[in-house]
């Protein structure tokens, strides 16, 4: 195979121009594969996809993000200009690596910079995030799905079957886990709680925390990582962004972040909606998926691959976040403390802040669990 075969085969699909020199790997990429490629006109961002076609990542879910992604470019949302596939309208190509494997990868034109970090940036890149967050909504794009349908629970039998194979398997934990899912029950019982909302959903980013930000050399901040982009319910992103960026994964949250966080979407012209009692269901979903993932991992349903175990402490991360899933009673308290509910959210954030606290003390066990994943 002739010299740079890899890079010159990704700038044929994507139409970059000739390569120069070696495509180089780029450290910050955890879930996927991240890579910089010099060419003649510019360097660009190539990203391999780890595809799991019986999960998350599916290459119709990733080409179905791409159009809310082009979307938000076209708009002047602040963000990484993202590469077609030449000639088409699809993000994902296959390519034909030296070694005669192959890469799923798309393209975006690199931005010098730096990813941020999984800590509290406080009220200035707080406000400004929100901002950006509510000019993607002002673009209202129609997600054509009900919120009944959108939100995910896997239900009392799917749990209780874990359970059976959770004791089967030498967790060391196997016994405690059953005494969860009643308190799972009830996690789920309010995400579906949250099925009769009829706010229309719009196309959203889904995953704009910290991780998915860099600051570039002019400190501007952009939007990265639009891969798992699709339906959000406006207040439920609202809610659970102003919980994420105020370090709700971390500990306890800096209220004054979850308000300079929703004063900023409003001053970008985000809705103003008052935030109803169930709007942390789409939050409150992820992190019991979450769990529920990585309790199959921990018993070897998931496979653990090298590169899975590399991304393993990223995983533990994750898990130890779920931890925040204890703070969401609280959190409902607090959002409205940020102008933006009623007593009635207050009073049912109370009686889900005893659920969760209930968690936290009772049979999960969390940091146990933890230890546990972080072991793998
Ligand atoms: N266009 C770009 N130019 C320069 N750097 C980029 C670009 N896009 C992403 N990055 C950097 O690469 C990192 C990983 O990108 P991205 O989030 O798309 O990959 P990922 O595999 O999903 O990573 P993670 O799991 O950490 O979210 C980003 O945090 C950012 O710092
Ligand atoms: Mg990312």
């Amino acid at each position: 195979m002739s010299h740079f075969a890899f890079e010159q085969a990704i700038c044929t699909a994507f139409d970059l121009g000739a390569p120069v020199g070696e495509i180089t790997p780029v450290v910050s990429g955890l879930t996927h594969r991240m890579w910089r490629l010099e060419t003649e006109r510019r360097a660009f961002a190539v990203k391999e996809i780890s595809i799991d076609s019986s999960g998350a990542w599916t290459i119709d879910r990733i080409e179905r993000a791409f159009t809310p992604e082009r979307a938000a470019f076209d708009a002047g949302v602040p963000m990484p200009r993202p590469v077609p596939v030449a000639g088409t309208n699809t993000c994902l190509a296959e390519v034909r690596r030296d070694n005669g494997s192959i890469a799923t990868v798309r393209v975006h034109e690199w931005m010098e910079g730096e990813g941020l970090q999984r800590i509290v940036y406080g009220a200035d890149f707080a406000g400004r995030v929100g901002q950006v967050i509510a000019r993607i909504h002002g673009l209202a794009m129609d997600a054509g799905v009900t919120q009944a349908k959108a939100l995910v629970t896997l239900g009392e039998d799917h749990w209780r079957s874990l359970a059976e194979r959770v004791e089967r398997s030498d967790a060391e934990w196997k016994w405690e886990f059953r005494a969860i899912l009643p308190t799972v029950g009830e996690i789920e019982g309010y995400v579906d709680s949250a099925r009769g909302d009829d706010t229309p959903l719009i196309l959203g980013h889904r995953d704009a925390d910290q991780k998915n930000w860099m600051k570039t050399t002019d400190k501007e901040l952009l939007l990265v990582d639009w891969d798992a982009a699709g339906p959000v319910n406006p207040r439920h992103e609202v809610a659970s962004l102003a919980l994420t960026w105020s370090g709700v994964h971390l500990g306890e949250p800096d209220w004054k972040v979850v308000r300079v966080w929703i004063a900023g979407y409003r001053e970008g012209g985000g809705v103003e909606d008052v935030i109803r009692p169930t709007d942390l269901a789409e939050f409150v979903a992820v992190l019991s998926q979450w769990f529920e993932y990585n309790a199959r991992r921990a018993i070897g349903e998931r496979p653990a691959d090298d590169a899975e175990r590399k991304r393993s402490g990223h995983r533990a991360a994750g898990v130890q976040g779920s931890a925040a899933v204890f703070a969401v009673g609280r959190a409902v308290d607090t959002v409205a403390c940020a102008g933006m509910t009623t007593t009635d959210a207050v009073r049912c954030g109370r009686w889900r802040g005893r659920a969760f606290r209930g968690i936290a003390g009772g049979s999960l066990r969390p940091s146990k669990m933890f230890r546990l994943r972080l072991s793998l």
